[in-house]
């Protein structure tokens, strides 16, 4: 007997990547920053009264948002934060797309993705990306009657920039709620958030997970008009944030110089990997992320699992398109040294 939803027990749900406890494993799988976060972070949690987790948090994550609409010059009352931004984009389903109703979303991208269409028992309508790996100018006529189109600039797992140009004529064109996830966008050179203001429709999701070296904490925002976030305020956990979370998420924002000089450390780490991996013949797509998207010489399934045995964990995808890619998260630049010693010797076996 299955007592779960039809549209539960048909489907297998979504499959983070692994987080191996106790091994001595070199891990470049998710994504994760290889430096601390901020040292505000550090004080703000050891100045913290732990006698005050017997009262709830704040339900709107008001010193997040208020942090934040400082920093990224838009009003506090445009941003809603949620457990992660995996955590706003479940509630972005739930307050656009009704049972039976079409999820739009890129394709190769982030398999979370068509897993929540499921969840929703929302109809799944993937966009597809071009050979490479960018959005052509009429995708948006593939979202068609989509009530909301969700798609990762930078995308993962690719890595690639997606065309402004082409995300404009979506934000023109497509009728619905066009939700614009920028998980990894302070790894790259431009963004989208002033579009927040030029269009009723627009989304603009950004995560504590990658850039401000946060990912343990689960903290995420969305950036969009007060109407949209209105909405998405009611149909959100009424305590998603936890005080930890706010007070944490909080200190990190008081310190951008901080995060931007990692992130710019891994950018350069990044843009030396990717020109010695080319120098031993890998085909590596151009990164605006801080994970490499590597189309490896022998079939990747057996370079991933060689890897893993040398130690160093990376992400494969049994996927179409992109089975013959391995994705390497940037860690410090000696351990990317490491890495390059061993995929060298590992990709030249015959
Ligand atoms: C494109 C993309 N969006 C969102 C997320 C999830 O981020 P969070 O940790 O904020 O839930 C990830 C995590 O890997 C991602 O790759």
């Amino acid at each position: 007997m299955n007592y779960a939803r039809e549209a539960i027990s048909r489907i297998a749900g979504y499959v983070p990547g692994e987080q191996p406890q106790g091994q001595p494993l070199i891990k470049l799988n998710t994504n994760e920053n290889p430096y601390p976060p901020s040292p505000k972070v550090a004080k703000a949690l050891r100045d913290f009264d732990w006698q005050r987790l017997r009262l709830y948090s704040e339900p709107s994550a008001k010193m997040v948002r208020e942090a934040a609409a400082g920093v990224y010059g838009v009003k506090a009352g445009q941003i809603i934060c949620g457990n992660g931004s995996d955590d706003l984009l479940t509630i972005a389903l739930r307050t656009f797309v009704g049972e039976g109703e079409k999820l739009a979303y890129t394709e190769p991208s982030y398999s979370l993705y068509p897993v929540l269409a499921d969840l929703q028992g929302a109809v799944r309508q993937p966009v597809a990306l071009n050979d490479s790996f960018d959005l052509d100018q009429d995708a948006w006529k593939q979202a068609a009657d989509a009530k909301l189109f969700i798609f990762a600039r930078p995308n993962a797992p690719t890595g690639t920039n997606l065309d402004k140009t082409a995300v404009r004529a979506i934000c023109e064109n497509f009728k619905g709620v066009v939700w614009i996830d920028e998980a990894y966008v302070d790894f790259s050179g431009d963004n989208c958030l002033s579009l927040i203001d030029e269009y009723p429709n627009v989304v603009v999701s950004r995560t504590f997970s990658k850039s401000f070296s946060l990912a343990g904490l689960r903290m995420g925002m969305a950036f969009a008009n007060e109407a949209l976030i209105y909405e998405m305020n009611k149909v959100k956990d009424s305590y998603n944030v936890d005080m930890i979370s706010q007070i944490v998420a909080t200190a990190a924002l008081n310190d951008m110089a901080y995060m931007q000089a990692n992130a710019a450390r891994i950018r350069d780490t990044r843009d030396w990997l990717a020109a010695e991996l080319a120098k031993i013949g890998c085909k590596v797509l151009p990164s605006s992320t801080n994970f490499l998207f590597v189309e490896t010489k022998r079939p990747a399934a057996k370079v991933f699992q060689e890897l893993k045995e040398a130690r160093y964990l990376v992400r494969y995808f049994n996927l179409p398109r992109i089975s013959q890619y391995i994705r390497v998260t940037i860690g410090k630049r000696e351990d990317m040294e490491g890495f390059l010693k061993t995929i060298t010797a590992i990709d030249a076996r015959g």
